[in-house]
């Protein structure tokens, strides 16, 4: 079949001077016109190490493309870190930053008529912006992640971004000498990569990889390392593999395929943004995924990986025992993954993982299904009076399943940090952080500033902590966020005042405040929205077009 199928319509149709012109303008020959063209998607630039060093990347990926007897051009969108952007109004861009990096890669592949996509992300919203892209596009298509950065270190022990945070705590609780404070920031981030344990950017490049979506050994390939680069040629092979069998990304992102996402998510004891992010991208590509689907996947499935933020290691320790095609290969011979779904590679998993090694014998990384670290995976999905439409949990078992105490209500991130610095939040306390999702924040901010502070300051297995805001992957300790409907839609989370007995229960999966429903009915009946201090520009946007979290933060419902 023609590869260019896409770009003819304006390489080779004789009413099309004018594009022919431009494209001859970049040195391409007449012959260079008749072959396919790949658009290479960067999110790089200069000043997050997540993305510094995906242009780099994406000119391997060219060199590949180009080998292949492809056309590949570089386009570029923006990104946002999340590191960088926490713990003030930054973050309110953050998510909102997924949706317009999906929107100006469709618009890029829309306009510019590319045949295919190889998408290079870094970052946590780079990943499901990426995605996101490709299901509505439906050409062609590869991810590839831009790695993990190298482990940090400081007078002998490793550190990674969240010891940036927490040395915040030990700082307010006098437990860090300013030396040692100065020494762990200037050295948690040795280079170029993405944040190291299984964080949000983890947990989606593996999702994504066990969806399909991206080649082999992606997700755990380190940012800096010869197996990346060669990874960014290879990607110029499958995606003419991918142009000759006309396999489309709904072709590979099935409901099985998101299945085994969900699967891996679950496994790796992941962050609770892939909920949504999951969503979104199933969204994309016209199936529904629901939260019940997360909490049926987690009822079955154990937790085995021992990685930071509740567990020891690093994403870099996964690779070198056999990376995340051994886990999946061990997860399909258990029978935890669909065998048959479809990926980059034009093979099923089943017949990508028949070649790749096991665990490395003796590994401390992945426990075996008997010796699991718990039975079920670690996301819960709670109901109560608190959260009707659903919230998300995040519970290692470390913390317990279950927490009931007296609530400290705060209207936004930074006032929390102001609470727990004047001492006003306590052992038992539940710290309520709302106003902070996608319309009341608006762009639903990340807590990772506030359960660093709560844990740095030695708070941690005494408190739990409830937002409609969301959790970095980073965060760990008795958390729920997702809370649906929000704050500023009047969801139960705006009704709990100071002092309400708060009860949150992981095995029976409830969120509860012990107030009459006569009480509720009288507090809702009190409750106004607050006027919203954004008037124009792309938050008003967001607000006006986002949907709830548990619908996935979509900007584009029908
Ligand atoms: Fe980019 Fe952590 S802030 S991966």
């Amino acid at each position: 079949m023609e590869l260019n199928k896409y770009s003819r319509t304006i390489t080779q149709d004789e009413t099309q001077p004018a594009s022919q012109a431009m494209l001859y303008a970049l040195g391409l020959t007449e012959e260079d016109l008749k072959k396919a063209q790949v658009g290479i998607v960067s999110m790089g630039y200069d000043g997050n190490p997540c993305n510094m060093h995906l242009n780099d990347l994406a000119q391997d990926i060219k060199t590949g493309v180009w080998k292949e007897d492809l056309v590949g051009l570089i386009f570029n969108t923006i990104g946002v870190s999340d590191g960088i952007s926490n713990g003030n109004d930054g973050m309110r861009f953050s998510l909102v930053s997924r949706d317009v990096i999906a929107d100006s890669i469709e618009t890029v592949m829309g306009a510019q008529w590319y045949d295919g996509m190889i998408a290079v992300p870094g970052c946590d919203k780079n990943m499901p912006g990426a995605l996101m892209a490709m299901g509505r596009v439906n050409r062609p298509s590869i991810m590839v992640y831009g790695g993990s950065i190298h482990p940090g270190k400081w007078k002998g022990e490793d550190l990674n971004i969240v010891s940036a945070f927490e040395a915040l705590g030990k700082k307010i609780k006098n437990t860090i000498t300013p030396e040692d404070f100065k020494g762990v920031i200037q050295n948690a981030c040795p280079g170029a990569g993405a944040c190291g344990g299984m964080y949000t950017a983890n947990t989606m490049s593996s999702a994504i990889e066990a969806l399909g979506m991206s080649l082999p050994y992606s997700s755990s390939n380190p940012a800096l390392s010869p197996e990346k680069k060669q990874e960014c040629i290879d990607a110029g092979k499958a995606i003419r593999i991918l142009l000759e069998k006309d396999i489309k990304p709904r072709d590979i992102m099935t409901r099985k395929a998101f299945e085994n996402a969900i699967t891996m998510v679950a496994v790796l004891g992941g962050s609770t943004n892939a909920v949504m992010h999951l969503i979104a991208m199933a969204h994309s590509v016209g199936i529904e995924l629901t939260l019940k689907d997360f909490q049926d996947i987690s009822d079955k499935t154990p937790l085995l990986a021992d990685l930071k933020p509740s567990g020891k290691y690093l994403m870099e320790d996964l690779h070198n025992v056999g990376g995340v095609p051994a886990v999946m290969k061990y997860l399909l011979k258990e029978g935890f993954l669909h065998g048959d779904c479809l990926t980059v590679t034009g093979k099923t998993i089943a017949e990508n993982l028949a070649s790749v090694p096991d665990l490395n014998d003796g590994q401390e990384v992945i426990f075996e299904i008997h010796k699991a670290l718990k039975p079920t995976g670690n996301i819960q999905i709670l109901y109560g009076n608190i959260a009707s439409e659903g919230c998300v949990a995040k519970i290692s078992g470390k913390e317990g399943e279950f927490f009931e105490g007296t609530a400290v209500v705060f209207e936004g991130e930074k006032e929390v940090i102001r609470g727990i610095q004047a001492g006003e939040v306590k052992p038992g306390n539940v710290v309520i952080i709302r106003y902070c999702g996608p319309k009341g924040g608006p762009g639903m901010s990340e807590m990772l500033k506030p359960t660093s502070a709560i844990m740095g300051a030695g708070l941690g297995s005494t408190v739990a902590l409830i937002t409609d805001g969301r959790f970095s992957g980073g965060s760990h300790g008795f958390v729920v966020g997702h809370v649906t409907p929000e704050a500023y839609e009047g969801g139960g989370i705006a009704l709990i005042e100071n002092g309400d007995v708060i009860t949150i229960d992981a095995v029976k999966n409830t969120i509860n405040m012990q107030i009459s429903d006569e009480e509720l009915a009288k507090r809702k009946a009190n409750w106004k929205q607050p006027e919203s201090p954004i008037k124009q520009g792309v938050l008003l946007k967001y607000m006006r077009s986002v949907s709830s979290a548990s619908e996935g933060c979509v900007t584009d419902k029908y």
